[in-house]
């Protein structure tokens, strides 16, 4: 089962789309039942054949094998806190990218821990924890009918677990896994999110990445 913290958002109901078109069982949290509910149902309506449900985030995080965080930035470290019992031994995948707004312009945020997906750890130590899916845009997830055409970078400390999110992120349709190497180099892949919202402004495009020589 992989469940959506958060998933109500765009990225999450992307990529949960994403998942249960390719087989997966899916669940999507939120804050509030009914909430998660309708983004459920929502996602349904895009493919009305594929297994998803809607509940809150401390029944998701104990249902599922495999925890998406994918709340912004600022609601990570008090969402993860209220968690730690429900997430013990879990695989977490996090895809925070810690980002600030100006006049329209995206840049990162410095982070104490090194990036979101450290803290994440330090908040949750005895999970495993990888991060992914930064660079790939939530417009693009909830198009089924697209192939993406994109990498997605894997990182993260223990191999079986970020063997298991590249093999995932390949049912993606046009979409390639990548090992990024360990989960400190998660902070690149956050920092990247910045750049991309800002080509999306100035080509007013949906931009990804692509990793080419590999
Ligand atoms: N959007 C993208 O294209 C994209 C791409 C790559 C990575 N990301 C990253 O993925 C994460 C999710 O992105 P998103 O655009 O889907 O985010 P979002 O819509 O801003 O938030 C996702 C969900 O987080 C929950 N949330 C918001 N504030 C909260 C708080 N203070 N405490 C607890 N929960 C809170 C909300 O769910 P409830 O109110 O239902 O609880 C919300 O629907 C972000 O960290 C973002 O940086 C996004």
């Amino acid at each position: 089962m992989i469940g959506f913290i958060g998933g109500t958002g765009p990225e999450g109901r992307g990529l949960a789309l994403r998942f249960a078109l390719a087989g997966e069982q899916v669940l999507i949290g939120s804050r509030d039942a009914a909430r998660a509910q309708a983004a459920a149902d929502s996602v349904r309506e895009i493919a009305p054949s594929i297994s998803i449900a809607g509940g809150l985030n401390t029944d998701v995080a104990a249902q599922s094998d495999t925890v998406f965080v994918a709340v912004p930035y600022a609601a990570q470290k008090p969402t993860l806190e209220s968690l730690t019992e429900e997430l013990r031994g879990k695989l977490i995948v996090n895809v925070v990218a810690p980002l600030a707004f100006s006049k329209g312009v995206a840049s990162a945020i410095r982070v104490e821990a090194g990036s979101a997906a450290l803290e994440a750890r330090a908040i949750v130590p005895d999970a495993t924890h990888v991060a992914a899916f930064h660079n790939v845009s939530a417009q693009e997830l909830l198009s089924p009918e697209r192939a993406l055409d994109t990498d997605i970078v894997v990182c993260g400390d223990d191999a079986d677990a970020k063997r298991s999110v590249i093999a995932l992120a390949a049912t993606i349709k046009g979409a390639r896994g990548i090992d990024g190497g360990g989960l400190e180099n998660a902070r690149y892949c956050e920092d990247l999110t910045a750049l991309l919202l800002n080509i999306n402004r100035i080509y007013k495009a949906h931009s990804m990445i692509k990793i080419v020589g590999v």
